[in-house]
């Protein structure tokens, strides 16, 4: 499970799951030491480093603990995030890690995010040289006696070109659960599961409608939600508590009224659902389960 905050990975490990990956790398006040702690009661715990410092401070706080924290070294594959950017930095990181004691390299962590949510073509022409960078990463590594066991990146949009590529050991799509417009118009090949109920509070003009969805139900950084089963009816732009809906000429005869529930599609999922309490299991029309959203506000 790759999770990014720390107390998102308190959250799972209290529910019980063991094998997470905490794929941001941390810093401040008594970040290294929560994390430890996290090592201590997590024996299959791993955490991303990029820096010489991160791995002292890690190593230190590991051996007050007597624990030994497994690292994976992050490699920016063009993302342009965090991550060292070549094979020489990553090589002094891999050889500092393993002259010190209290952490150990067991991989390196390559998520080409900028390929993820784009058309296919051009999903494949930033993921090629992001896999290539990794490739050649982990060569250098092996060739200076570091076993390098876990290769870990790939999202929704590159996950079948790195399942046949075949170099990752390890793929992280995440969105392909639920989905949301931005990947379905990118053409990732999954269904979309994840819908907002929302009302119709306002019917101003024949041309114009007002939901009760603005950006405090469906974030907005992907572009509009999307109306389903109301063809020519458009998300327009939500405000804080408002959702603006155009009704294309198409769409004037359509008897959209005032107290209607319209059914939207979000165009982010993982940022949408941070603003819920619960996601509502519905199963032929009927509500089967109701699940609360444990990490939501989790982002320390
Ligand atoms: C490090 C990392 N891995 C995996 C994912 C999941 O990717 P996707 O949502 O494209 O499946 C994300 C998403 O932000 C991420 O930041």
């Amino acid at each position: 499970m790759c999770i990014r905050d720390r107390s998102e990975v308190e959250v799972m490990a209290d529910a019980g799951i063991r094998d997470i990956l905490l794929t941001s790398e941390v810093a401040g006040p008594g970040a290294f030491d929560r994390l430890v702690a996290i090592a201590a009661r997590l024996p299959d715990f791993k955490a991303v480093v990029d820096n010489a410092w991160a791995v002292d401070q890690i190593a230190s706080a590991a051996r007050v603990r007597r624990v030994v924290v497994k690292l994976l070294i992050e490699i920016d594959v063009l993302t342009g995030r965090s991550g060292v950017v070549d094979s020489t930095a990553a090589l002094a990181l891999a050889d500092l890690i393993r002259a010190t004691d209290g952490v150990e390299l067991v991989g390196l962590h390559g998520y080409a995010g900028h390929a993820q949510v784009q058309p296919e073509a051009v999903r494949r022409e930033r993921n090629d040289p992001a896999m290539a960078l990794l490739a050649d990463v982990v060569e250098t590594l092996r060739e200076h006696g570091h076993e390098i066991p876990v290769l870990t990146g790939g999202g929704t949009g590159t996950a079948s070109m790195d399942a046949q590529r075949g170099l990752l050991t390890e793929l992280q799509a995440g969105s392909f659960l639920l989905m949301d417009v931005a990947y379905r118009n990118a053409g990732a090949p999954f269904e979309n599961a994840l819908f907002c109920r929302s009302t119709i509070i306002s019917r101003p003009t024949p041309e114009r409608a007002v939901c009760d969805a603005g950006q405090k139900t469906l974030t907005a950084d992907s572009g509009p939600a999307e109306v389903i089963g109301r063809p020519g009816v458009r998300y327009l732009r939500g405000s804080d508590e408002h959702g603006s809906l155009v009704v294309e000429p198409v769409a004037l005869e359509d008897d959209l009224a005032v107290g209607d529930v319209i059914q939207l599609i979000p165009s982010h999922v993982c940022t949408t659902i941070n603003l819920h309490d619960v996601l509502v299991g519905v199963r032929d029309g009927r509500v089967e389960v109701v699940w609360p959203v444990a990490t939501r506000g989790h982002v320390w």
